[in-house]
């Protein structure tokens, strides 16, 4: 029966990733620099915008981002309200904060500043503007009626790629299961990647969301729905990573390789946007839900594992990955090898551990049952997964 399962999934691909690829393949204008706060405040104006709701955290406005951006706001004529109430891994409880205050001030758009968690309130808040449901009616593919109200994105982590992507995570505050929400009105109009607003982002995070945006570039590579364009962005997205996340942890202030992430996670954002992601992130997003991980580092841990398990159907790539970022080996197969092994000295660099200090055994069977769940509902992963084979991995990953 399992094996009848495998043979199946293996020769199809779901039915949301298959509609993704027929959607419009649109990219929001973007900015890129340090002039790109002003030339998107600017921008703003110049739609007659005159009021907007900054969606951010708090740590955002203690490190004197947000003043940032509101007076640079303010200069182009734009005046703004702020919402900095979003934590991380966003529920909607929030979402239902920031239209509030969206209403009382009679703002017409929203701006995103911050990293996934504040983008993806962003989305739900700008669609619910426009979209008076309760905001489970809007949940899953395609729900969203009417456009959403003017969307502006100015990502402060690089790893997500949320200011590409059209989708938004936002979680029940009850069950803390992550909910999906994906539609292409959720894309940003325009997106504004300064990288001096992540020139304070602690080595940690940085690490970590780093680690997000090489994961969405790598699953989306491997993945059944790949094209030749998703492929052109995801390899982008690998070469930068490997090149500056080390550096990026490193020398925090340097801006080329501030910029050079910036772009990584917008590459990666654009090429897993259209052909999903895969077991990591299903794995990551379970961690999530169980022990509040951070979404980039329980990525990282459940990467090389993942990997190493789909190897078998998805040599090939893995080894073209390899070429690019300049791993030698005189076989694919070891090439493809290498280029795991290459990632499990990254994360040591970067100070990422390769398990999940929280992780307890007894929860490995219900986690690999509802990773599995949502991977087999919805990603075009390359080789199918049985549930023993996930307890298997997850059991890699304990520490201790
Ligand atoms: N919509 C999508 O396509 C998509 C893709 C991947 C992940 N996600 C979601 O994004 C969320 C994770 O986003 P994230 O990893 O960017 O983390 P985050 O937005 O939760 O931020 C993590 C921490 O970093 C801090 N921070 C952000 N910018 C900073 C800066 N410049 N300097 C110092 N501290 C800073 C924040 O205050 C926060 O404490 C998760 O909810 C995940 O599910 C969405
Ligand atoms: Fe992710």
């Amino acid at each position: 029966m399992s094996k009848l399962k495998r043979f199946a999934h293996n020769s199809l691909i779901p039915i949301g990733s298959l509609l993704a690829r027929f959607l419009p393949d649109k990219v929001p204008i973007t900015f890129v620099g340090v002039d790109s706060t002003r030339e998107l405040s600017e921008s703003i104006a110049q739609m007659q915008i005159e009021k907007v709701l900054v969606v951010t955290d708090s740590v955002l406005v203690e490190l004197g981002l947000v003043q940032k951006v509101s007076e640079c706001l303010e200069r182009a004529g734009v005046a703004s309200v702020t919402y900095d109430g979003v934590l991380p891994d966003p529920t909607f409880t929030q979402v239902e904060q920031g239209l509030a205050l969206l209403d009382q001030h009679g703002c017409q758009a929203v701006l995103a500043l911050g990293g996934g968690s504040p983008m993806d309130a962003s989305k739900l808040i700008s669609a619910m503007a426009t979209n008076r449901v309760p905001i489970e009616k809007l949940e899953g593919m395609m729900k969203i009626k009417n456009a959403p109200m003017p969307l502006f994105a100015m990502p402060t982590t690089s790893g997500t790629g949320s200011e590409v992507t059209l989708a938004a995570v936002i979680s029940d505050p009850v069950s803390h299961k992550k909910k999906f929400f994906t539609d292409p009105k959720l894309l940003p109009l325009m997106v504004g990647l300064d990288p001096s607003l992540t020139l304070g982002l602690p080595p940690a995070i940085t690490a970590a969301t780093g680690m997000d945006a090489l994961t969405h570039a790598i699953e989306s590579y491997i993945s059944k729905s790949a094209t030749e364009t998703t492929r052109g962005y995801a390899k982008i997205s690998v070469k930068l990573v490997f090149d500056n996340l080390d550096r990026a942890c490193q020398d925090g202030k340097n801006l080329e390789t501030r910029r050079a992430m910036s772009l990584a996670s917008y590459y990666g954002g654009l090429a897993f946007t259209r052909t999903s992601v895969g077991y990591v992130h299903a794995i990551a997003h379970t961690f999530g839900s169980y022990y509040k991980t951070p979404h980039g580092l329980a990525n990282a841990i459940a990467l090389p594992n993942v990997l190493e398990f789909s190897l078998p159907a998805c040599e090939a790539q893995l080894a073209e990955l390899a070429d690019d970022v300049g791993i030698k080996g005189e076989s694919q197969a070891r090439k493809a090898e290498e280029f795991i092994a290459a990632i499990r000295q990254l994360m040591q660099r970067v100070a990422i551990p390769f398990g999940l200090e929280d992780l307890r055994p007894q929860d490995i069977p219900a986690i690999a049952q509802q990773a599995l769940a949502e991977a087999h509902l919805n990603y075009p992963v390359p080789r199918y997964m049985l549930q023993g084979e996930c307890e298997t991995l997850l059991h890699e990953m304990l520490v201790g």
